[in-house]
């Protein structure tokens, strides 16, 4: 009888601390050591106590996936529409976790009032700036108890590596501008509103050697003017074939000599070799995902990671964008993620997470 007991207080013991250390060993504590771990979050996320309870587990840092874009704040000149945006917000300030601001000036997610008059005609570039000026005041002004970073430009470089044209020329910023002077207000804007936070341009293929040259030059100018721009953020929309681990090498190094902080805003690994928003699958109903291509993933993911640790004294945090397959913006049959479609970590997590080095 004593020894039953014995065995079984044994087996409880080990169950306990086996129970305790998977507890503890999540995301954010394998990676204590080098930087921050990161996730972008709709408001299901933040409500449902399963997501929840992996998301405060998991992650020290949160990106609003979308209700702090200016068309959610701002969807009609001077009206406001603060009360997304607050839930994220209130549930940072609740339990202690930073708030990345993701975004103060988009060419997407933006009302159309920014840039037109009342007769539907693009209004002069002062009349811009002196829109952005406002709603970048009143954004940065709400969360600057909270937010440690803005997104200040996202997406303005031109992504066609075969075009001549630097900017992007299809917003109605390039509309109004034809150049890149509003890139320069906004930041100015934004140091004028918060002069603490972190202020990043980010843009996505970043690893694609024209484009991230023509962001080096763009940061390297800006700079140079004295624009008060503290770091760049390197997307990081991959899939299992791309970018090459020397290419996101190169592009950290590169960054580095320009800016003191590099943040990886919006990581995830698709399974497919699409680039750019293109492929977006359903995001609900079975799908079956083929496990030659999850092995790959996972072994993209460990060699990225591995990149990223060698270069914890450049990268601040790195962030995945969503929390889990169940509802990644590229759609299920995607993948990209480190949890499955019931929020469960797949293999690829622990592989992330049980790094040797
Ligand atoms: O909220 C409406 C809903 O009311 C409506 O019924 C439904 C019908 O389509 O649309 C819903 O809005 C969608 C919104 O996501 C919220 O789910 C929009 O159509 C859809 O376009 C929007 O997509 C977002 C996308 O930005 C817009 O370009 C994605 O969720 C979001 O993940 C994505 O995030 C961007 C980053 O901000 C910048 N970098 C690229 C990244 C991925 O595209």
């Amino acid at each position: 009888m004593k020894r039953i007991y014995l065995i079984l207080s044994a087996a409880l013991l080990f169950a306990a601390s086996y129970v305790a250390n998977a507890q503890m060993y999540t995301l954010k504590d394998a990676y204590k050591p080098y930087f921050s771990v990161g996730v972008a979050v709709n408001l299901r996320n933040i409500s449902d106590p399963q997501q929840s309870a992996v998301v405060l587990r998991n992650f020290n840092s949160i990106t609003a996936e979308n209700v702090m874009k200016p068309q959610l704040v701002h969807p009609y000149q001077g009206e406001f529409d603060w009360e997304d945006a607050d839930k994220v917000a209130d549930f940072c300030r609740q339990n202690g976790i930073k708030l990345r601001g993701h975004c103060l000036m988009w060419h997407k997610q933006i009302g159309e009032w920014m840039f037109k008059d009342e007769n539907g005609n693009y209004v002069s570039k002062e009349i811009l700036f002196d829109r952005m000026r406002t709603h970048i005041n009143a954004v940065v002004n709400r969360y600057k108890d909270i937010v440690y970073c803005w997104d200040v430009v996202n997406e303005a470089i031109n992504d066609d590596s075969t075009s001549p044209d630097f900017y992007r020329t299809t917003s109605g910023f390039w509309e109004i501008c034809h150049d890149g002077e509003w890139i320069e207000k906004a930041f100015q804007y934004a140091r004028e509103a918060d002069p603490n936070a972190l202020l990043f341009y980010n843009d996505f293929n970043e690893c694609d050697p024209v484009k991230r040259q023509r962001i080096y030059d763009m940061v390297k100018k800006m700079k140079a003017k004295g624009v008060p721009i503290d770091g760049i953020g390197m997307q990081a929309h991959y899939n299992i074939f791309g970018p090459s681990m020397k290419e996101v090498d190169k592009t950290i190094k590169m960054f580095s000599e320009l800016v003191e902080h590099i943040h990886v805003t919006e990581l995830d690994v698709r399974l497919t070799n699409s680039t750019g928003g293109n492929q977006r699958y359903a995001q609900t109903g079975e799908v079956t995902l083929n496990e030659e291509d999850l092995k790959k993933q996972e072994e993209y993911y460990d060699e990225l990671f591995k990149v990223f640790r060698k270069n914890k004294k450049y990268l601040d945090v790195v962030t995945f964008w969503n929390l889990a397959d169940a509802d990644s913006w590229l759609g299920r049959q995607n993948a990209p993620l480190l949890f499955d479609f019931n929020f469960r970590p797949k293999p690829v997590y622990r592989t992330v997470v049980n790094f040797k080095d």
